[in-house]
């Protein structure tokens, strides 16, 4: 059977996340945290895997989102736990920015 390939999707326009910042966007039906870090941008779930608080609402510092409800701290690079209480990583989304979009894969 044929594997399905997902497709980008355009989410936002590179002008709406500048550096230090984030945004939720919508890819399909999931909640995307889609952050600037340093003029780059990257893509992990919104949904924090502690107890579904929004990332997006929380504060960014350097390259680590903290949660705004108990305070678990991600890697938006690479979705991985840098201080608990959550134990999961977040997902991470393929992303790309072409002509000033910004473009993210769905999973
Ligand atoms: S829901 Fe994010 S730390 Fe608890």
């Amino acid at each position: 059977m044929a594997k399905v390939v997902s497709d980008f999707v355009r989410v936002a326009s590179t002008s709406e996340i500048p550096e230090g910042k984030m945004k939720k966007v919508l890819v399909g039906s999931q909640q995307v945290l889609v952050s600037n870090v340093k003029g780059k941008y990257y893509a992990i779930g919104n949904v924090c895997t502690h107890l579904g608080g929004p990332l997006d609402r929380g504060v960014l510092e350097g390259r680590e989102v903290q949660c705004p409800l108990h305070g678990s701290r991600f890697d938006v690079t690479s979705g991985e736990v840098k201080r608990g209480p959550a134990t999961r990583p977040e997902p991470v989304y393929d992303i790309k920015v072409e002509a000033g979009s910004v473009l993210v894969r769905s999973k």
